[in-house]
């Protein structure tokens, strides 16, 4: 007894001892600027960080190139179909760069309206760094979503192939696709629902400028440069006015002037595989952006073996500000929310104060 309560103290104090022991102060490699990391492929994209905080998102912004950075995160990723690879057919390589590589082909796909844009201002800066296109667009993507205010902090692995092949048609969501076809579609790369919901939280900080160009740079929501759970709410608001002349394919009424709905976005907020989820982002709102990071990670790698990549999410910056509570939006009540989940009431909300104006586009730079 005497012994084995010996021995049990000395494994304690062993247990204790042993991390100490380990815990030899790792090798840093030096980077610029007096800046470390730990593994020397990581150095390089302190560098990237400086020149595209500097010269392509305006300082530091969460504005238009910020926005479309998000967005090309996606159209390179969901290039992946296994169920194509299972008909013996290319599947295309998820986050791999053939957008950026192959650029003459994928954006003149239908859903990639646009992208061309951010690609050609990508491109010389990505190769001006001798980086892999395939981590330049998932890492621009990660810097440009922690300039937004609340904003996460997504994971960075870097040492994607330069060499791919051009992405197949048809993998890109559309606007005015069914919400089975957009599950489908997303559960083939390996989204569940949930998944799909958290991602959506890009739309926070998102406008259009394809769907009716008339319209460019009209945001899904109130605020465009916060990361905030108010597109949550907003999409949920009854829809009541055209913003523009006249609707296009793909949109449907907005609740407020100046804001731009997308069709499929209205959808999944209201559909019973979604709508639960949704809610639960203007329920809890800080759940929102952990949600976000771990799909944004899932999404980054597809096509890729995380194992074989080095974390360098330590080049990320640590976003500022603080995400803004949900509200409703002046003028607006409870009786103009259109509340979709059965399982849960929908919470009760602040009303913002005063008269609502129309929201302004995003500038173009
Ligand atoms: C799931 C189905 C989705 C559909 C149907 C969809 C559709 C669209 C459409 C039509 C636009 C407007 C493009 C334009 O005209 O400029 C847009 C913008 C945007 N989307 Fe999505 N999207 C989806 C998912 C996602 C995901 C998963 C992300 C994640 C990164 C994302 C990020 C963005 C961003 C950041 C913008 C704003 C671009 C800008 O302001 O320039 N979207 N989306
Ligand atoms: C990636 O491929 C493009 C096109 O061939 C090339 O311009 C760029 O230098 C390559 N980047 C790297 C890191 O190999």
């Amino acid at each position: 007894m005497v012994n084995s309560f010996h021995s049990l103290l000395s494994t304690i104090a062993l247990a204790l001892l042993v991390p100490s022991v380990l815990a030899v102060p790792a090798h840093r490699a030096k980077c610029s600027k007096g800046r470390t990391a730990s593994n020397d492929a990581c150095c390089v994209w302190f560098d990237v960080l400086d020149d595209i905080q500097e010269n392509l998102f305006d300082g530091g912004e969460c504005g238009e190139e910020v926005h479309e950075s998000l967005r090309l995160t996606f159209h390179d990723a969901i290039g992946f179909s296994p169920a194509l690879t299972r008909q013996g057919k290319f599947g295309g390589g998820g986050a791999d760069g053939s957008i950026m590589l192959f650029s003459d082909i994928e954006t003149n796909f239908a859903a990639n309206n646009g992208v061309d844009d951010i690609v050609e201002q990508q491109k010389p800066i990505a190769i001006k760094h001798q980086v892999s296109f395939g981590d330049f667009i998932q890492f621009a993507g990660a810097v440009g979503s922690s300039n937004c205010a609340g904003g996460p902090r997504i994971q960075f692995l870097a040492g994607r192939s330069n060499v791919t092949k051009p992405s197949p048609d048809h993998l890109v969501p559309e606007p005015f696709d069914s919400v089975t076809s957009i599950l489908a579609r997303m559960g083939d790369a390996g989204f569940k629902p949930d998944e799909v919901v958290a991602l959506l939280a890009s739309h926070s900080v998102a406008a259009q400028d394809t769907i009716d160009p008339k319209l460019a740079g009209h945001p899904f929501d109130s605020t465009p440069s916060d990361f905030d759970s108010q597109f949550f709410v907003e999409t949920l608001l009854k829809g009541t006015l055209i913003p523009g002349d006249s609707l296009h394919k793909g949109q449907v009424k907005s609740p407020l002037p100046g804001e731009f709905r997308l069709q499929s976005d209205e959808l999944l907020a209201r559909d019973s595989r979604t709508s639960c989820e949704w809610q639960s982002f203007i329920s809890n709102p800080n759940s929102m952006v952990p949600k976000f990071e771990r799909a944004m990670a899932k999404m980054a790698t597809l096509g890729q073996n995380p194992k074989k990549l080095i974390d360098c999410s330590e080049v990320i910056p640590v976003p500022r500000g603080r995400v803004k509570q949900p509200t409703l939006p002046a003028g607006k009540t409870i009786k103009d929310i259109e509340a979709s989940c059965r399982k849960a009431p929908f919470p009760r909300l602040p009303t913002d104060k005063g008269t609502f104006t129309s929201i302004l586009p995003v500038p173009s730079s």
